[in-house]
């Protein structure tokens, strides 16, 4: 039997059409944008620029406004925190970000808060989406920034950015996305949603790894971030290093066709999703979804089976691509998010994040299914693998 991958919101495979866009910029068009007086520079930086309009017309950023391309969100993220607070350093000094942000979002809001800043965290509800009026009611006369997600990572639920964005608009307080897992899945238009500074990366959509933007709604605000790179003034003195010119034209390509095929593929993936969902409610006894799929991106669904911890079910699935906690946060086995939604430690133990995507079949769900319903029948008879099953 061959793997199966489920697991999209860890990565994607990259598209083929991604991959003959890029392929092109490894080879003949190897130049380097930063060297266009001549040929080969110009190429390059014609393909850079290219891709740099194809992001912010996907995002719905003014032209010409910034568009910082970076190894990742993490760097876009480490950036918009960092970059904030060196140069924020005698104004306002307290952020607000949501419970269950990225790893790559918390631990830079740990640094601030090691530095001088005020955060709050906002909790979440159990559905594991964030209520609007608790961010809102969190704002302050000191507030300079507040960052929540567009779709979080490990239950998929998108969140209520709109509202957000009218509060901290009205209050001149800048808003941060981190929009890793809603870009091309759900809609992002910055100038309507009042997102000031919004982060992705390219894998998380069938494009290459390594390779990710910030995009800034206003120059003025880009003004605002000090650069974490410093070096050959690459990226307008905001990010210096040689461009990944392959990279970025393959995340110009993975957007475009997201917008292209969204519409059809995800009512495809959502079908797929309640199909597996369905399929495992059926034959096994308690399934438990965990967060709320009327408001999630299609492909998501993470699901807790009672009494099977998912390090042991896992370790009899190998062949199947999918996770227990957050596979983007490394190593460390607990989630965070399904902590933050007050769900107890054996659901936490007990979870698996299904992520279903574009080149998921029917027969992959069917066999998924298959070897998960063996899986967790052998592992109720050996009740050494379970966990004990609190209320
Ligand atoms: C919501 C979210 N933000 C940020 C990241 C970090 O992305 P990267 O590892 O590509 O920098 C991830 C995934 O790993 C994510 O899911």
């Amino acid at each position: 039997m061959s793997p199966i991958y489920v697991d999209h919101f860890a990565t994607t495979p990259l598209d083929q059409r991604v991959f003959d866009a890029m392929r092109p910029y490894f080879q003949q068009d190897f130049g380097n944008p930063a060297n266009d007086g001549h040929h080969f520079g110009q190429i390059a930086r014609e393909a850079v620029e290219e891709a740099r309009d194809t992001v912010r017309h996907a995002v719905g950023s003014p032209s010409n406004s910034p568009v910082i391309f970076t190894s990742g969100a993490t760097e876009s993220n480490n950036l918009v925190f960092r970059g904030l607070a060196e140069r924020q350093k005698h104004r306002r000094r307290h952020v607000v970000v949501s419970s269950i942000e990225h790893k790559s979002v918390l631990a830079p809001v740990r640094w601030l808060t090691q530095n001088g800043y005020a955060a709050t965290l906002v909790p979440v509800a159990q559905t594991g989406v964030i209520n609007s009026d608790e961010i809102i009611s969190a704002l302050t006369d000191d507030t300079l920034l507040v960052s929540v997600m567009a779709a979080n990572n490990e239950v998929g639920t998108i969140q209520p950015l709109e509202a957000i964005g009218q509060a901290t608009r009205s209050r001149g307080i800048l808003l941060h996305s981190d929009a890793t897992q809603g870009v091309g899945k759900v809609p992002i238009d910055m100038a309507r949603l009042g997102i000031d500074l919004l982060s992705f990366s390219a894998h998380k959509i069938y494009g290459p790894k390594g390779s990710g933007a910030l995009c800034v709604a206003a120059a003025s605000t880009a003004a605002e971030l000090a650069p974490q790179m410093l070096g050959g003034g690459q990226e307008n003195e905001m990010r210096s290093g040689t461009l990944n010119v392959p990279g970025i034209v393959g995340l110009a390509r993975a957007i475009e066709l997201m917008q292209e095929l969204t519409p059809i593929e995800q009512v495809r993936i959502r079908a797929l999703r309640d199909a597996l969902l369905s399929g495992l409610q059926k034959s096994i006894e308690g399934v438990q979804i965990n967060g709320n799929l009327d408001c999630a991106v299609p492909g998501a669904l993470n699901v807790s089976i009672d009494g099977v911890r998912s390090t042991a079910l896992l370790a009899r699935i190998r062949d199947i691509g999918v996770s227990g906690a957050a596979a983007c946060g490394g190593k460390s086995a607990t989630s965070h998010v399904l902590a933050a939604m007050g769900l107890n430690r054996s659901r936490i133990g007990s979870a698996l994040r299904f992520g279903i995507g574009r080149f998921n079949t029917p027969e992959d769900v069917d066999s998924v299914i298959d070897q998960i319903v063996t899986a967790v029948g052998w592992i109720r008879n050996q009740p050494q693998f379970g966990v004990e099953i609190q209320a």
